[in-house]
């Protein structure tokens, strides 16, 4: 199972949806992909469609000293092939992690029975800002994609992750594609900070084609639609994203 964790410091740059597109499409390449909402504001849920009510357990009763839940009792079927594990309590789970002497194997511990499932890929939707909670995220992943939206402040600020990781003792290369996101062809400010990103990544292969900014893939969000449900235009461009991330990780495997 391979461990990816969708992250920037930023908020609102299109973690959840890009969290939620690749799962999607990962599962409709044939997949097996566990989805865990690891932001407080439970979004990635919501934009598959899975709102509080539909959902009783989530990843703090499997963290939850008291009564610690089954992990399958927490996790919902979404679509074929794709499975979520939603949240909820964010703020107890980040206060359980910070009581945690060793940060670097919790997500191992709680998630272990992860180990002998038949997932392929586990997709980690996460909030923004430095928490424990991403700190464990960190430790735990193997591969990081970080969507970066094109524009100004954005764009300048890519070098956070690396002063996070950094700070963790982590390797730069976790982040192993970065993802511009909410590209607007039209206008040559984000011509401008596209090409600010390609010269930051210059010979590194970690930037992918951008996303473009559509407002349909803000309604399928809110309709609790994916792409590949909704707007076809926007699937073709993930499906390119997702290739990327396909081809990276057989790359991996094979050395
Ligand atoms: N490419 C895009 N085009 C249009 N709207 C987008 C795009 N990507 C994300 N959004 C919208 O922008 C908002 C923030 O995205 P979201 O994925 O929630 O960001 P984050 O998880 O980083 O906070 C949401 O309303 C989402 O639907
Ligand atoms: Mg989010």
């Amino acid at each position: 199972m391979k461990k990816i964790a969708v992250l920037n410091n930023k908020g609102g740059v299109g973690k959840s949806t890009i969290s939620v597109q690749l799962s999607h499409g990962l599962a409709k390449l044939g997949f097996k992909v566990l989805l865990l909402d690891l932001d407080g504001q439970n979004d990635s849920s919501l934009f598959l469609g899975f709102s509080e009510d539909l959902y009783n357990k989530t990843f703090y009763h499997l963290v939850d000293k008291r009564n610690p839940s089954k992990i399958e009792e927490c996790i919902i079927n979404a679509r074929h092939n794709l499975d979520l594990l939603p949240s909820s309590h964010i703020e107890e789970i980040n206060a359980e992690f910070h009581r945690a002497s060793r940060i670097d194997i919790i997500l191992k511990e709680h998630l272990k029975d992860l180990e002998t499932s038949d997932y392929d890929f586990l997709i980690i939707d996460c909030g923004p800002q430095r928490t424990k909670i991403n700190d464990a995220v960190l430790c735990y992943i193997d591969n990081i994609v970080m969507p970066v939206q094109v524009e100004a402040a954005s764009v300048r600020a890519v070098g956070n992750i690396y002063e996070y990781l950094s700070d963790l003792r982590l390797d730069p290369a976790l982040v192993s594609l970065v993802v511009p996101n909410m590209y607007d062809q039209r206008t040559n400010n984000a011509k401008e900070n596209l090409e600010f990103l390609r010269e930051f990544y210059n010979d590194q292969d970690i930037l992918t084609e951008p996303i473009n900014r559509r407002v349909k893939i803000t309604e399928a969000g809110k309709i609790g639609k994916t792409v590949f449900e909704y707007d076809e235009e926007s699937a073709n461009q993930f499906f390119k994203v997702l290739e990327r991330l396909v081809t990276l990780i057989g790359d991996e495997q094979t050395g």
